[in-house]
């Protein structure tokens, strides 16, 4: 008998024009897994609202980001492609997952206590809550494996946890998923503050490359990113700059550090710092040209989301009713 593939599970809010940070951390690798998986793709625009959004802007972004999805490999033949808020089981799921978080795992998640800062006028429940959602997302289809950048290495775990307490009250109910974070580009950095990660939301253009950004304007992003003053390309914990622009190059290149260092050695940072440019150009521009190639047919789109949400919701189904029958809801 041919055995069941595992399952794959992952997804990206659609809070603005993804990052190069979103594409090799976690988007490069969905097309690559589909072969050998079965996967399940999400644009989670439930998550999204924790912030204020736009709604306009939310809907829009929510095609765009669909169209991304598909421009950067995942194939809808392969693989299930659909809007989270299409499938009402994760928010259902959500709420029986609650009960088995404590609360004070929920107040030390890093992204709680970072958005919280950044928004202290609007610390509301669905921040708090968030990564119960997304547990819900990945153990509603009985996920094995989540491809994930590192920023969100804590929220599986948390969802590891939830899985594990549940399992030991109900008996072998959710798989444990296992991370899938990629060795170079798992934690792109800001390339004017390289210190810290580089953010779909950060309000300086210069430190983020996005997905659709025109050639000359990532060119001219790279020249302007921070270095340091010594003009040696090497990766060190000293030089935070030269080693992000090292782990962009390494990610879009497939070169090693050491190569990376003899290509450069007696070299200056300017010529460092084009070549980095030019490699991301050269990764970014098939999927671009294929990105306009696919938002233009909205209605292929549409249609490949509609047919996403009818795969999700029977998937989702199975998982939601075994877990009500477990916790002891009535079923008529
Ligand atoms: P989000 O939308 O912030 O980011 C989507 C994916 O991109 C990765 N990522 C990065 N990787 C490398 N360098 C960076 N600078 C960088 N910035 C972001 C993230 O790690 C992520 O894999 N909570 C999630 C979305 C989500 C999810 C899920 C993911 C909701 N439910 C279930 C997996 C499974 C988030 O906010 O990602």
């Amino acid at each position: 008998m041919e055995q069941q593939k595992k399952r794959v599970f992952s997804g990206i809010q659609p809070t603005g024009t993804f990052t190069l940070g979103n594409y090799v951390g976690a988007v490069r690798n969905w097309g690559a897994l589909q072969e050998e998986y079965d996967c399940i793709y999400s644009v989670v625009d439930q998550h999204a609202i924790t912030v204020r959004q736009n709604p306009a802007d939310l809907r829009r972004q929510t095609r765009e980001t669909a169209a991304l999805f598909l421009a950067s490999g995942v194939d809808p033949s392969k693989s299930i492609l659909f809007v989270q808020s299409h499938v009402p089981a994760h928010a259902q799921l959500s709420w029986v997952l609650g009960c088995f978080c404590p609360f004070g795992d929920l107040t030390r998640m890093h992204q709680f206590k970072e958005k919280s800062a950044k928004h202290p006028e609007d610390i509301n429940g669905g921040l708090l809550t968030y990564p119960i959602l997304m547990a819900a997302d990945i153990l509603l289809y009985g996920t094995d494996l989540v491809p994930i950048g590192k920023d969100q290495k804590q929220h599986l775990e948390l969802a590891r946890n939830i899985a594990q307490r549940f399992n030991g009250i109900y008996s072998e109910t959710f798989p444990i998923p296992d991370g899938y974070i990629p060795k170079v580009g798992a934690k792109v950095m800001s390339l004017q503050e390289p210190e810290k990660k580089m953010s779909k939301s950060d309000t300086n253009a210069n430190a983020v490359v996005r997905m659709l950004d025109e050639p000359d304007v990532i060119m001219k992003k790279f020249k302007r990113a921070v270095t340091d003053s010594d003009n040696c390309v090497r990766a060190d914990e000293t030089k935070p700059g030269v080693t992000n622009l090292m782990s962009i190059y390494s990610a879009c290149t497939g070169k090693s550090f050491e190569e990376i260092e003899r290509e450069f050695e007696g070299k200056g940072y300017g010529d460092f710092k084009t070549a980095v440019g030019e490699s991301v150009v050269a990764v970014l521009r098939p999927v671009q040209d294929e990105y306009h190639r696919i938002l233009a047919d909205k209605e292929y789109l549409d249609d490949i989301l509609k047919q996403g949400a009818e795969k999700a919701n029977a998937a989702a189904a199975k998982m939601l009713r075994k877990v009500y029958k477990k916790v002891g809801f009535l079923s008529l």
